[in-house]
């Protein structure tokens, strides 16, 4: 009887433990106990959520792991400041929709997602493969309300983030536990400092334990180990609005992590899963010269050096003899004796391979400069006591970094770092000439010479070999993989395979866009495009993605593809969409981008219920936006761009409705100082058409103008320039703006939900300027930047003339043919007229 009984239990046990509980996300009604020893796992089996108490502790703690790797990794704690002392907690969805932890009937939360929801909500909670536990709206949309990756404890997964977002209000750094057996806030942490050239820094406390060096554009100039391989792919992204740093990988179901231990040491580990253990392929600190400061103020650390690794800089001497003699660098150097700095011939040093020093304090940088413009500028400066390029391996160096004050923690490497100059007077300057003509003018250092030229050689010729052979691979592997031929052949790969290696932007596995998109689910569907559908999807770590998908992949889409790859990925700007990366395998085509809450303009103004959400103040600011983005592609950008398709369903909004144009497939890039072109596939969409492009295909950046002229004029009055007017029925938006503008009677136009919150003065002017970018011959029309200038109030208005209003009719009988109209459901769209 008892044994049976036993039979029984562990049968259940068995039971429960298999099916029951190995559901991926707890809800209203599945919770989780610690007294059962419950837990979530994620649908890959790789990742569990449960209970458990750290090394020899008996607290419990509700906490993360890799669910097949014995000795419970934790990544994650929930509670890590507020233990639960016996084992009567539960995990649970409370009647608010929050993700809380409670201990046996207390009512007190031991911990909570505590945000903010609409008491509607029907939330649950979600462990996904990548460790993110994530709390979502239970509806088609999924949106994330909260996520683990937001508050990371002691370890930093693939896919999330460190650093800052404005847009989302990201602020994230990690620290690392109180001991083995207690998972509380420890003594290091690791951040993003922003400074004035970003940095990742180790502290204990509030003080820097090591430093990343600053980012070169491939690599953190103190981390040489650290490179993009056929493993990782690192994302840095450093924008306006935003600053971070993840550690990726290529394929999700390799397990890498970096952690911080209890004594401050950073590894970043990956899992080997032939051999079934952890293997650290970095850690730091490891030697001397990794720990910040290291050789004071002034100092260089060199390891490779024999006896002491400590040196200073040319110009300085030790600070204090006695303690640099028994091997203590930490008080640093200062400045020798009776040297002249300022404007005395001075020069400057060149030290290669160096993680230059920190540039949290007395450093300053300018982006719109050079190499050569800033060694003339820290001359010119007298406290200017070094200089290096701000992001040597973006371009070949493009930025200028220099600093003003004493250099700190400054190291070398044998490889990767870069090169610093360190400002010497003459004497100095002479000695280091001096050494270098020495050395050729001796026999022997021809004799090295030769042979190490001869040397250089060989490797040259080595590694020439071994590229060849890379990318011979590379084109066979995608060929095979991916069925590539067709596309390649068509779209010019090196240049998109250049951008992907210079980090610009990524490729996505197909994998991993399918997992964000519910595989391309009707309910994830935001609109249809041009060339094929829109769909909304969230990435691993929680980002929103917008993807949009290419249908048919051959003629005129697949030109527009490859001409939005290359446009967008080379644009960065305020008022650009983002493009975060594309995806290319087999038949499957897409572009991801960054998803942008608040769909497209059009969505809003033409929208009864919702225009009055944009106020005149925040009109102006979007139209102002517009005309930075446009004025950035016409003439600030690298390339030369025209849009010619600029229309409000091409202008996203973000959250805090901030405009973006998006769209680029149908961009014409141009030449230095070409502006104007003609063709015989007239694309964009019809009333935003210049005349001139619309009837003989002729386009410049004046066509742009005048599409950018009709959009004004439908924020400013609400309506489409397809709209009917009973009272004039052959006129079309513009051509009504031009009759009452004539009649002044312009404000009648103003959309009237409106209300009171404009200047007369600010509508009318922009009206007028609306007019004057309408206006029939592209000559008349005013470039974007005196556009700007005109919205800033800073150039005068001339008056216009009658505009180029085509009247519908005429039109339609023209031979032109339109596509359907953009639904304003779009969040991308292209609408197209084909001249036959
Ligand atoms: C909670 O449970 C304990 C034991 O199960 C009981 O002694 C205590 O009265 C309960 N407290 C409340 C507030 O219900
Ligand atoms: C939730 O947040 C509020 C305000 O931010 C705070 O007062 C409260 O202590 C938090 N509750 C928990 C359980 O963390
Ligand atoms: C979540 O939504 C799906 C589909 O609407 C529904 O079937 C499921 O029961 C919901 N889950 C919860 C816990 O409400
Ligand atoms: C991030 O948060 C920390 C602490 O809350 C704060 O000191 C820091 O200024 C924040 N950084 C940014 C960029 O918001
Ligand atoms: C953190 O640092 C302080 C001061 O150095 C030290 O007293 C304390 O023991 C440290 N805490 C831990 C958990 O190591
Ligand atoms: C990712 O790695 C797994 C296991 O190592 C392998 O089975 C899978 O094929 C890989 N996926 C890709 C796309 O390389
Ligand atoms: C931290 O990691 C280092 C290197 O693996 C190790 O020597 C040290 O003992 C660890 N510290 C703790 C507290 O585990
Ligand atoms: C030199 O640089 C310092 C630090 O930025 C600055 O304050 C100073 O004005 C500069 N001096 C000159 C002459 O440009």
């Amino acid at each position: 009887m008892n044994s049976f009984k036993w039979l029984i239990r562990i049968l259940l046990i068995f039971f429960l433990s298999q099916f029951s509980f190995s559901a991926d996300t707890i809800t209203q009604h599945h919770y989780i106990k610690d007294n059962k020893d419950e837990v979530i796992v994620s649908g890959g089996k790789i990742f569990a959520l449960g209970f458990f108490s750290p090394g020899s502790s008996r607290n419990r703690y509700v906490g993360i792991w890799y669910h097949q790797i014995p000795g419970k990794t934790v990544v994650w704690v929930a509670n890590r400041d507020n233990p639960i002392k016996d084992t009567s907690g539960i995990l649970r969805i409370d009647g608010r929709g929050n993700l809380v932890l409670f201990q046996g009937n207390r009512t007190l939360p031991v911990w909570s997602s505590n945000i903010s929801i609409a008491s509607t909500m029907n939330t649950i909670a979600q462990i996904l493969d990548s460790g993110n536990l994530v709390l979502l709206q239970n509806d088609s949309r999924k949106t994330v309300l909260w996520q683990s990756f937001g508050y990371p404890t002691n370890t930093w997964l693939s896919f999330m983030k460190i650093g800052f977002s404005l847009r989302t209000g990201m602020n994230q750094s990690y620290t690392s536990w109180r001991s083995p057996d207690d998972p509380g806030v420890g003594n290091y942490s690791f951040k993003m400092n922003p400074g004035v050239s970003p940095q990742m820094v180790l502290y204990k406390g509030s003080v820097p334990l090591w430093r990343s060096g600053t980012w070169t554009g491939k690599i953190w100039s103190g981390i040489p180990e650290m490179t993009q391989n056929f493993i990782f792919r690192d994302s840095f992204v450093n924008t306006d609005d935003e600053l971070s740093f993840s550690c990726d990988t290529k394929n999700a179901s390799i397990l890498t992590r970096w952690t911080t231990n209890e004594t401050g040491v950073t590894q970043r580990i990956i899992w080997d899963n032939n051999a079934r253990h952890w293997i650290t392929i970095y850690s730091t600190p490891k030697e001397q010269c990794d720990f910040y400061g290291h050789c004071g103020p002034n100092g260089y650390c060199n390891p490779y050096l024999g006896d002491f690794e400590c040196t200073c800089f040319p110009g300085f001497e030790p600070k204090s003899p006695e303690e640099w003699f028994i091997r203590d660098g930490e008080g640093g150097c200062v400045r020798k004796l009776g040297i002249s700095m300022c404007g005395n011939g001075e020069g400057f040093v060149k030290f290669p391979h160096v993680k230059v020093p920190d540039t949290a304090a007395d450093a300053l940088v300018d982006m719109s400069i050079g190499l050569k413009q800033c060694k003339e500028k820290c001359l010119r400066n007298c406290s200017c006591m070094a200089y290096a390029s701000a992001n040597s391996e973006t371009n070949g160096g493009v930025g200028c970094l220099t600093w003003h004050g004493d250099l700190m923690d400054a190291r070398a490497y044998t490889e990767t770092g870069q090169d610093l100059y360190i400002r010497v007077d003459k004497n100095e300057l002479a000695r280091y000439t001096k050494k270098g003509l020495l050395q050729k003018k001796g026999v022997l250092a021809v004799a090295i010479g030769s042979s190490a030229l001869v040397f250089l050689i060989l490797v040259a010729f080595l590694r020439c070999l071994v590229r060849r052979q890379r990318n011979a691979e590379r084109t066979r592997k995608r060929k095979n993989i991916f069925s590539f031929t067709t596309f390649e052949d068509s779209l010019g790969e090196n240049e998109i395979d250049e951008s992907t290696r210079n980090g610009e932007f990524p490729y996505f596995e197909l994998s991993t866009v399918a997992a964000a998109t519910n595989d391309f689910s009707s309910d994830n569907k935001l609109g249809h495009g041009g060339f094929g559908p829109v769909y909304k999807g969230v990435l691993f770590n929680g980002e929103e993605i917008a993807v949009k998908r290419l249908l048919n992949s051959s003629g005129q889409g697949l030109q527009e593809f490859k001409n939005e790859i290359l446009l967008t990925a080379k644009l960065q700007h305020r008022n650009l969409v983002r493009m975060l990366g594309c995806c290319i395998e087999g038949e499957e085509k897409m572009l991801i981008y960054e998803f942008l809450p608040n769909k497209s303009l059009d969505s809003i103004i033409f929208d009864e219920s919702k225009r009055s959400m944009l106020d005149w103040k925040k009109r102006f600011e979007i139209i102002c936006g517009i005309a930075r983005g446009m004025l950035y592609l016409h003439q600030d950008s690298r390339l030369r761009i025209i849009h010619r398709d600029l229309k409000a369903s091409n202008v996203l909004l973000d959250a805090t409705m901030n405009p973006k144009i998006s769209d680029f497939g149908m961009g014409r890039i141009f030449g230095e100082d070409q502006t104007e072109g003609d063709t015989k596939r007239v694309v964009g969409t019809y009333g935003y058409m210049s005349p001139e492009y619309a009837m003989q295909g002729h386009f410049s950046i004046k066509s742009d103008v005048y599409s950018f002229g009709v959009l004004l004029l439908e924020i400013i009055t609400g309506k489409k320039i397809s709209s009917p007017f009973p009272d004039s029925p052959c006129l079309n938006l513009v051509g009504h703006v031009w009759e009452l503008w004539r009649e002044d009677r312009a404000m009648e136009v103003v959309d009237s939900t409106l209300g009171d919150s404009y200047s007369a003065d600010e509508i009318l002017n922009c009206i007028q300027i609306g007019l004057l970018c309408v206006q029939e011959h592209a000559t008349q029309r005013p470039t974007m930047s005196t556009v700007v200038s005109m919205l800033s109030n800073e150039a005068t208005l001339p008056s216009p003339e009658q505009p180029a209003f085509i009247e519908k009719k005429s039109h339609n009988g023209d031979g032109l043919s339109t596509s359907e109209e953009a639904n304003s459901e779009n969040i991308v769209s292209i609408t197209m007229i084909q001249a036959r």
